[in-house]
């Protein structure tokens, strides 16, 4: 299956000036229970805003979208052209026939949302002030006349209200 794992907020933001403009632990901890034995695609950007000692993400085949073939990468993480390379790379190695999880930034989201089954989209009720950053990076619009969402409880943690949303795909 594939699977577009993102947070976002109200204005569908999903990062600025490099980072994500949120802290919330339940939400850190819902990515790692879903992507822990599966794969994660993510682009050259995503990468290198983990902490290298977190990197390649443990338990997980990391997969680096880059248009750089000299790019260099630790031991553990994979590189590939685009989109599509990186998912039959994947069925390349022992993590054969897992769930595939593009994982972030935007211009992956933007192709990977042609290619996904199902969206987990954690929703951050916080409108982020676009004026105040100089970099503002957004999640596509989601189609619901593509996408049925599931319901879900709002939480809060941090200061920050948010809720877990499960999309599937309802027409291709
Ligand atoms: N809220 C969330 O859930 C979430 C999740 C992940 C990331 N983020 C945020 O998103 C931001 C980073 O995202 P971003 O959009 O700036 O960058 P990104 O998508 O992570 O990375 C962009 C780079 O990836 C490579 N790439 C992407 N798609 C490619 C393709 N189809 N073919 C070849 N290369 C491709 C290119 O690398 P080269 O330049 O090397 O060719 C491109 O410059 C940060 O602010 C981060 O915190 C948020």
């Amino acid at each position: 299956m594939i699977t577009i794992i993102a947070a976002i907020s109200r204005n569908n933001v999903i990062g600025v000036d490099e980072k994500i403009p949120w802290e919330i632990p339940a939400d850190l901890q819902h990515f790692k229970d879903l992507t822990k034995g599966n794969v994660c695609v993510m682009g050259r950007a995503t990468w290198e805003s983990i902490p290298e000692q977190f990197r390649p993400l443990s338990n997980r085949l990391n997969i680096v979208l880059t248009s750089n073939p000299n790019y260099s990468l630790p031991e553990g993480a994979l590189k590939a052209k685009d989109e599509i390379t990186a998912i039959h790379l994947a069925e390349k190695t022992s993590f054969a026939g897992r769930d595939i999880y593009f994982i972030g930034g935007e211009s992956v989201y933007k192709n990977a949302i042609k290619l996904a089954d199902v969206l987990e989209i954690t929703h951050v009720d916080i409108d982020v002030d676009e004026s105040q950053h100089e970099i503002v990076r957004r999640f596509p619009e989601i189609d619901l006349s593509i996408w049925k969402p599931s319901t879900a409880q709002w939480q809060e943690q941090n200061g920050f209200r948010f809720k877990m949303i499960t999309y599937t795909r309802l027409v291709r």
